[in-house]
């Protein structure tokens, strides 16, 4: 679903939407319409009054009410959404709100529907904000896996045909289309890193993934692209990155994606995806129980995709460059053995311990590499440790970092855009775990703080700029009836960059 299909408009004249459709409001347990946008008139909402009184509709939120036929008015149905008690509310409530009647369009097949913004609007609610994820959860709804399956329950997909926003606030009307627009463009995204994360690996392959960012860089003039191969990658000296890679028949790629959308003096902010398309840990192989999950180790390298898919459709004024990292981790004759040293392209040794530590691996080459860019910042996203899971299950994202101002950055666009990540520490107390009688450094540390250690090991490869860096391990995708990619962290990632470019 997209703006090219959906005729869209922002009013605070109800008159102007004249075809009947469906309207929706918020109405919160004290029951008071009196919050109702003029789009209805006193009859109607006296109407409605009494039908909801006689209902066992009482506000709470995740209820609603579809109410048929209200004689003389302008709306075929008229869906109330409850919002729960007033003084609870707040942006978490309006998300789940939101995300309850973003349901119901789809189960209900709604075409023509008329959101009345301001009944879901509190002085807690900025309405950019409000109307920037009402666009993500709506334009985001009709996403469903249907690569590798001949029965999908929505094969037409769910569309919605017009769209209109109502407010009074008159002045605010006029940036809401950009609000829109972002919105949009973060839900194309994250529907991207979704399906990259939900295809299998026998057909998202580094090579698949390559070649998704190239079909993305033909797409806009302000995108280009350099896809290194293996003997590439042997010739800058690459041999940590290769070394994951021995084992499988699929060739590693590192994927240069840039999005120069600012003065090329500009330092850019470089993201840094893991993109182990299977991950069976090597030689340190992996239980088989729920193994199949590793397919989805390459979603930091998805989530890069996605985001410089948004900032790009969105033409955002900055330089991003996006690097993956990409291999698959197999066992065989010519895997990498637990005990082998191999040397990283920035000169130091390293001792594999456990070959199932890869993500570390392939990713301290990278990050190496992305010094001869500047870079301003460099975010690298990961589903990097189990351990990381431990700690904050599949609600926050860890971050760990060496620069408390971009700690601090990331923590501000993780709250506006509800993508949730929470700080641990990475004192140099950890760093010693790390030590090897035969290199550098080893691959592992001892038995906990796993993901610290993971953080540390990538460390000695960012010293010389201001680096974060983002476990996903928990929060990239959902298990159970849900089971599939969630397109986190994107939302953050635009976010973030959109703030850095000031237009958000
Ligand atoms: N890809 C895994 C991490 C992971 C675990 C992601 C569970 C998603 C769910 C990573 O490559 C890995 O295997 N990490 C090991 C590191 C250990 C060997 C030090 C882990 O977390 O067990
Ligand atoms: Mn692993
Ligand atoms: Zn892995």
């Amino acid at each position: 679903m997209g703006l090219q299909t959906m005729q869209y408009n922002f009013t605070d004249n109800i008159t102007s939407n004249s075809a009947k459709g469906s309207a929706i409001f918020g109405v919160f347990t004290s029951n008071n319409l009196n919050g109702l946008n003029k789009a209805l008139s006193t009859s109607e909402k006296n109407k409605i009054s009494e039908i909801i009184k006689k209902s066992s509709f009482d506000g709470k939120l995740e209820q609603s009410l579809c109410i048929y036929d209200i004689s003389g008015s302008k709306f075929d149905k008229l869906y109330i959404i409850g919002l729960g008690e007033k003084d609870k509310y707040g942006e978490k409530k309006f998300l789940k709100a939101v995300n309850n009647f973003t349901k119901l369009c789809k189960k209900e097949n709604l075409k023509n529907i008329d959101i009345d913004l301001d009944s879901f609007l509190t002085n807690k609610i900025k309405i950019n904000w409000a109307v920037r994820n009402i666009s993500i959860l709506l334009c985001g709804i009709d996403y469903e896996y249907s690569e590798t399956k001949n029965k999908t329950k929505n094969k037409d997909g769910y569309e919605i045909t017009k769209l209109t926003l109502l407010s009074k606030n008159k002045n605010s009307l006029k940036n809401l289309k950009t609000c829109f627009q972002q919105g949009e463009a973060i839900a194309n995204g994250i529907k991207l890193a979704k399906n990259l994360g939900n295809l299998p690996s026998n057909i998202c392959t580094p090579t698949y993934l390559a070649k998704t960012a190239f079909n993305l860089s033909k797409k806009n003039k302000k995108l280009s692209i350099k896809i290194h191969d293996e003997k590439e990658m042997k010739s800058m000296g690459m041999h940590c990155l290769l070394s994951v890679g021995n084992g499988s028949e699929e060739p590693s790629k590192l994927i240069t994606l840039k999005y120069n959308g600012a003065n090329k003096s500009d330092k850019p902010i470089v993201l840094v995806g893991k993109g182990i398309t299977f991950d069976t840990g090597g030689i340190s192989i992996k239980p088989s129980n729920a193994m199949d999950e590793m397919k989805y180790d390459m979603c930091g390298a998805a989530s890069v995709l996605g985001t410089i898919k948004a900032i790009s459709e969105l033409n955002v004024k900055i330089n991003v460059i996006g690097v993956i990292a990409s291999a698959e981790n197999m066992p065989s004759g010519t895997a990498t053995n637990p005990g082998d040293v191999v040397k990283t392209m920035s000169g130091q040794t390293v001792e594999i311990l456990n070959t199932d530590a890869e993500g570390r691996l392939v990713l301290c080459d990278a990050l190496t590499y992305v010094n001869k860019f500047k870079p301003k910042y460099v975010i690298d996203i990961a589903t990097l440790t189990g351990a990381v899971l431990v700690a904050l299950g599949k609600v926050a994202s860890g971050i760990l970092s060496n620069d408390d101002k971009l700690t601090q950055m990331l923590k501000n666009s993780s709250n506006i855009s509800h993508d949730y990540i929470w700080e641990l520490p990475m004192w140099e107390e950890y760093q010693s775990e790390l030590d090897s009688n035969f290199a550098d450094i080893a691959n592992i540390g001892k038995r906990y703080a796993g993901t610290i250690t993971a953080a540390c090991f990538l460390s000695r490869f960012t010293e010389d700029y201001s680096w974060a860096h983002l476990d996903i391990a928990g929060t990239a995708w959902n298990d159970g009836s849900n089971k599939g990619g969630t397109g986190r962290p994107v939302s953050l990632l635009t976010h973030f960059i959109l703030n850095n470019a000031k237009s958000l």
